[in-house]
């Protein structure tokens, strides 16, 4: 389920309604879900906009070795490169990273 698409068909309605247009501060935006699984980060975020390039992101471990470098690198918009998350996704991979990329193993 595209969640993006839905807030933009929101945005789009309410654009055109009666002027009680209230714009939703993108900020406000929730991660896709609290992702404590390296198995859904790996397969959602990381393998379509990563791994061409980072053979690495496939193992845990070398994702944890870089986890603080991830985030930052994430958080400038430099990663990743000549491509784009969508933004829940990368508030995910943010949110993930920030708490340390940790494993629940679920
Ligand atoms: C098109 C290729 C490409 C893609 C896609 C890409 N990167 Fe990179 N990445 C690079 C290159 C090249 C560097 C070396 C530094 C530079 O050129 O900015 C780099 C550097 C990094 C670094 C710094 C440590 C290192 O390995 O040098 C991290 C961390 C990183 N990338 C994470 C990511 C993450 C996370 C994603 C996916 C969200 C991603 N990258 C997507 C090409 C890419």
């Amino acid at each position: 389920m595209n969640k993006g698409l839905f807030i933009l068909a929101g945005v789009m309605l309410v654009g055109c309604g009666p002027r009680t247009f209230e714009f939703k501060d993108l900020t406000d935006t929730q991660p896709l879900e609290k992702i404590q699984n390296f198995e859904s980060i790996r397969t959602q975020i990381l393998v379509p906009h990563c791994q061409g390039c980072h053979a690495w992101v496939n193992q845990l471990s070398s994702v944890q070795a870089n986890c603080s470098e991830v985030n930052f690198q994430v958080s400038m918009g430099w990663m990743p490169k000549r491509g784009s998350l969508q933004l829940e996704e990368k508030k995910t991979l943010l949110d993930w990273t920030a708490n340390g990329c940790q494993d629940s193993g679920r």
